[in-house]
């Protein structure tokens, strides 16, 4: 059975290539797309959510949500990562998937009691959808099957500060109200994407073999080489959002640490996520008495890239 899923996003270059491979892999049962600010702003990540939901040829509904983080004053848009329109220049100018009049909390409120026990949230932009939707109906927590987030930095250095991945710099309340919740989570941070490694051949390999939709993820990366070429300083991509996916649909390929994880929320290290493996002892009280995280230490990065082109190119 396909596992049902909830898709939270920012799109965003790596969210189109995670959003169009959940459409396509008969692994997943997409039961909506909710958009939140994050690498555009909103009107801007929705209209792109649509666009891919005309693309991937499956609808499923769309629901418009947060513009602004929960606390903090939003911060700027990284437009020299995805380009202003958050598909380096791609995102077509009209869209036919309708907009859902709910909005994305309640959307995922109400996906998650009409079906108790079966959904699985991914998380792939900032985590305030998802801390409003349990702000507002902590039930959730309890009735979800998993949340399989894309963001975080357990051993290793932030990629927005050296501190922070940008998901949770973007809003580490929300993100902190999202770990704390009685509910699984893996956090599929930067430990693990940063050993999955998407080459220019792979995406010559997407353009020639992958359809419509190849091409455009082909062209829509170009930015993304761009941005990691000139101010990373690499010849290829660290592939964050399509990890969160294939962590669920092919558990083997990541290798995983039971812990707690707590994040800073003030300071030079806003957005940092610090996680304590389950059984080390911690003479400060606070951490022993929270939700149970699963974070991928590590990736099987070109079994990762090796199984997403078998199915975009199936
Ligand atoms: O740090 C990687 C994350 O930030 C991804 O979700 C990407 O889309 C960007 O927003
Ligand atoms: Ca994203």
């Amino acid at each position: 059975m396909p596992e049902k899923i909830l898709i939270d996003t920012d799109p965003g270059i790596d969210d189109a290539f995670a959003i169009l491979y959940a459409l396509k892999s008969p692994d997943f049962d997409v039961l909506g797309l909710t958009t939140v600010y994050g690498n555009a702003r909103i009107e801007q990540t929705t209209h792109n959510a649509r666009a891919l939901v005309d693309m991937g040829g499956k609808p499923c509904p769309v629901a418009q949500g947060a513009a602004d983080p929960l606390v903090i004053e939003r911060r700027a848009f990284p437009a020299m990562v995805h380009g202003e329109d958050g598909f380096g220049g791609c995102s077509p100018a009209q869209v036919q998937a309708p907009l859902s009049a709910q909005s994305a909390p309640d959307f995922i409120i109400e996906t998650i009691r009409a079906n108790p026990g079966d959904v699985t949230l991914v998380p792939i932009g900032p985590l305030t959808n998802i801390a409003a939707a349990l702000q507002q109906a902590p039930e959730i927590a309890g009735l979800v099957k998993g949340v399989s987030i894309m963001g975080g930095a357990a051993n290793v250095n932030g990629n927005v500060t050296p501190a922070a991945e940008a998901n949770i710099y973007d809003d580490p309340e929300a993100a902190e109200i999202v770990f704390a919740a009685p509910w699984t989570v893996t956090m599929l941070g930067l430990d693990a994407t940063h050993q999955v490694p998407l080459t220019r051949d792979n995406v010559a390999r997407l353009a020639e073999e992958g359809g419509a939709n190849g091409r455009f993820l082909a062209a829509a990366a170009e930015q993304y080489f761009g941005f990691h070429t000139d101010v990373v300083g690499l010849d290829f991509c660290h592939f964050h959002d399509p990890s969160a996916l294939i962590a669920i649909s092919q558990p083997a390929l990541f290798t995983r640490q039971q812990s707690s994880v707590r994040v800073v929320c003030e300071g030079f290290a806003a957005g940092k996520t610090i996680a304590k493996p389950l059984p080390r002892f911690s003479a400060q009280p606070g951490w022993d008495q929270r939700a149970m995280v699963e974070v991928c230490t590590g990736a099987n990065g070109a079994g990762v890239i090796v199984h997403y082109l078998e199915v975009m190119t199936a």
